[in-house]
């Protein structure tokens, strides 16, 4: 795999002219090149080091902090001599302003920094964590959410997000699939772009556009039994068909910064790996942005037993492509001497260095440092009731109907008695997620206020905890130690449960059970909720159970037990609104599943987009032999597939055709298929389509996503939805690594989930 595929690329980009990367040559502005010739040529080496260096403020640490207490002091000194070319974590106009000045102001050279954040799903206005938004498949309001977090955070000084994370995942055991878009490059590719685009805009200079960082470069998501930080081995055809596409997706769509992984690939930790971010990413990419560390990873080279001591990892990271060292110190400390010593060519510093003066140029820094850093925008702008409204609208949409067995939803309004049940129901933190920016604490809108909101005063709405969870708000502190539940509050909340006409029963995961750290071998409810759950199942049947976590959670008795269910994932600000606009039908949901939910967790790793083994289960049931590739004590499919989710109404698939039944390298064909609204509400549905390339060079999945297109219908209304298919849609790295479709049959496939699907055939011919 070491071996160069560079060249052979750009050739098969060539040839089979698959787009040359436009948006990353708009960053090329002759103007700025030249502008950046003449200050390259007046900096020292000191200085070219520190435009590589960047350093926490003092607060807010998103990692281990650093040995030294003093280094707050030391740093404000590293600013004035113009060591710091960026800030992370130095939040607000204010702040930002008195450091952009001594940086300014102070320094020989008078370069701005750049002021970077993790605006992971909204700054002040959470929105949905991003796998709820994935859940949506609506990519105008995904963009429109990470236009709203942009307009927040750059009117309180921020011009640098490290988001989106585009990492496929597959193992919910790993807490950061909350960050993510699940399981499948395609949806993960368009979730990127619209992220990307909604953050920079078109113009990075704009006061409002903040730069995009697409990561983690690569392979994170793979970290082996779902462990963070762990080790990551995976072959070839997985790199470059599933970790890979969305990030070269965000590459495209002009994203500034690429962060890379904590994690080894296949033996070379990510940060010095030349391969990926030489090789693949700045070369056939043709990348113009800069690539920063994660935090403090340069360092932890040497606990990978990769470099001897931080002198080493210096020399790993910058030879091998990065371009700005987070946290590690290793380019501030040993960056000149490397140069000096002639082990490091002073060509390669000037290109990282020229990267990172490019971006501060795109961004209008030179022009005016203190853009950002506005008062009068902050007041304004920042958590006010559009962008309310926006996390609302973004959060229904993000909701995913599991399960209406007894269309028992949407309820009435004129429900008499409501009993809403569960500590996660009056809970205004743990909606917000983990990653909440400046989120504050305790802020959003519960379930239970959002229902008590929604109904007049005739309803009669009751709560009761019923099962209890740890106070974990806001902190870093493990969740996971629960006090015992001594079952104190079951009984209020079954005679409530008795006496009620409807139930609402709560049940998932706090925020920061999920997220960076917070890797989980048991992804099942914790603590005494299932017993709860069956409790009240018993006393009433109508019972609407709400699924609230930060990733796919495996607990097949709910999933068996519930007549009615719906997964709402942490879904920000507005939550408790958006679910009582689902409940009550104001908003007919129409979210499907981005990630597989497995029924056990030994199923895990489980997608829908698997290569066939040579012997295939024959499904559940009789097998006739144990022979085959399936498990003994359980069937291979998960509880819930990728794509599912339900609506209140339903829809119907007809007329599916293409246009043709062969088609050669340089034709198009048409795939199209009727859906009809046969309920009698309006919906919105998610066509998918998928094809399986029936034999190839290097195996391919048994179905892959290649198209969606989400629809509005009114009651009885039909549309017609044509996708296209050309050579890229049939394409994928092919044994000899190249991007080429290879002549064949295929299967076209069109439906509401991955399961469900209408297919025909077509052949590819040269
Ligand atoms: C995370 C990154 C994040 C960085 C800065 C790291 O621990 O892995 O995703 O951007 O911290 O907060």
């Amino acid at each position: 795999m070491k071996k160069s595929i560079s060249s052979i690329l750009l050739i098969t980009m060539i040839i089979l002219t698959k787009g040359t990367i436009h948006a990353q040559d708009q960053l090329i502005k002759p103007e700025i090149e030249e502008k950046i010739d003449s200050l390259l040529a007046l900096m020292t080496l000191e200085e070219k080091a520190g435009q590589l260096n960047q350093h926490n403020g003092s607060w807010d640490f998103t990692g281990p902090v650093p040995e030294d207490n003093e280094y707050a002091e030391a740093r404000a000194r590293l600013l004035k001599n113009g060591g710091v070319g960026s800030l992370l974590n130095v939040v607000g106009a204010d702040a930002t302003y008195e450091a952009q000045k001594l940086a300014v102001e102070n320094s020989r050279l008078g370069i701005p920094l750049i002021f970077g954040f993790d605006v992971i799903h909204g700054f002040k206005t959470i929105f949905p964590i991003p796998l709820a938004e994935a859940s949506s498949w609506d990519v105008d309001a995904v963009q429109k959410s990470a236009r709203v977090a942009a307009i927040e955070a750059s009117a309180a000084g921020i011009n640098w997000t490290f988001a989106p994370m585009v990492d496929v995942g597959r193992d919910a055991r790993w807490g950061r699939v909350m960050e993510g878009s699940g399981e499948d490059p395609y949806l993960g590719s368009q979730m990127a772009v619209a992220r990307v685009n909604g953050f920079q805009t078109s113009d990075l200079s704009d006061p409002s556009s903040i730069m995009a960082t697409a990561k983690h470069f690569a392979g994170y998501g793979f970290s082996e039994s779902g462990r963070d930080y762990n080790t990551v081995d995976v072959g070839i055809n997985t790199l470059l068909n599933i970790i890979l596409p969305p990030f070269e997706a965000a590459a495209k769509a002009g994203v500034g910064t690429f962060m890379n992984s904590f994690n080894d690939l296949n033996g070379i930790p990510a940060n010095g790996d030349t391969y990926l971010q030489r090789e693949i990413l700045k070369e056939d990419w043709g990348f113009n942005g800069f690539i920063i560390s994660d935090w403090g990873s340069i360092r932890q080279m040497i606990n990978h037993g990769y470099s001897k001591d931080l002198r080493q990892s210096a020399y790993h990271a910058i030879t091998s492509g990065n371009d700005m060292d987070m946290e590690s110190e290793a380019y501030q400390m040993h960056l000149v001497e490397l140069v000096e010593s002639g082990e490091v060519d002073i060509e390669m510093v000037d290109e990282a260095v020229r990267r990172v003066l490019r971006m501060k140029f795109l961004l209008g820094l030179f022009d005016d440092p203190y853009k950002y850093s506005d008062e009068d925008r902050e007041d304004r702008l920042i958590y006010n009731d559009e962008n309310r409204a926006a996390a609302r609208d973004v959060a229904k949409r993000s909701i995913v109907l599991l399960k209406n067995e007894s269309e028992l939803l949407p309820l009435s309004k004129e429900t008499k008695q409501i009993a809403v049940i569960g500590h996660l129901a009056n809970d205004k933190d743990s909606p917000l997620g983990n990653w909440r920016g400046r989120g504050e604490s305790n802020s959003a809108v519960s379930l239970l206020e959002g229902i008590r909101n929604a109904v007049g005063s005739d309803v009669e709405v009751t709560y009761a905890e019923g099962y209890t969870m740890s106070e974990t708000n806001g902190s870093f502190s493990s969740p996971l130690n629960f006090p015992k539940d001594d079952g104190a509050g079951f009984e209020e909340a079954i005679n409530n449960a008795k006496e009620a006409d409807v139930v609402i029963m709560v049940v998932g995961e706090k925020a920061l059970q999920s997220g960076e750290g917070r890797s989980q071998v048991d992804i099942s409810l914790k603590g005494r909720q299932l017993e709860l759950f069956k409790e009240i199942s018993a006393v009433n049947d109508n019972v609407v159970t709400v699924l609230m976590a930060g990733r796919p959670i495996i607990e097949p008795e709910l999933y068996e037990g519930a007549t009615t269910l719906l997964n709402t994932w942490h879904l920000g600000s507005e939550a408790g609104n958006a679910i009582a606009d689902v409940v009550f039908g104001d908003y007919n949901p129409s979210g499907k599943l981005p990630m597989s939910i497995p029924r056990d967790v030994g199923q895990i790793p489980i997608y829908y987009n698997f290569r066939s083994p040579g012997r295939p289960s024959p499904g559940p049931g009789d097998a006739g032999s144990v022979f085959w590739s399936q498990y003994n004590d359980m069937d291979n499919s998960p509880q819930f597939i990728f794509g599912y989710g339900l609506s209140y109404t339903e829809f119907e698939y007809s007329n599916f055709e293409v246009s043709a039944e062969t088609m050669t390298m340089s034709e198009t064909v048409e795939v199209s298929v009727d859906v009809t609204n046969t309920g009698s509400v309006a919906g919105e549905e998610v066509v998918q389509f998928y094809i399986k390339d029936h034999f190839a060079t290097a195996m391919r999945p048994v179905k892959e996503l290649k198209g969606f297109e989400k629809v509005m219908l009114n009651p009885g209304e039909t549309k017609s939805i044509t996708f296209m298919v050309d050579w890229e849609t049939l394409a994928y790295y092919a044994a000899d690594e190249q991007f080429k479709a290879e002549p064949g049959m295929f299967s076209l496939m069109v439906g509401t989930n991955s399961n469900d699907l209408m297919i025909t055939d077509l052949e590819l011919t040269r």
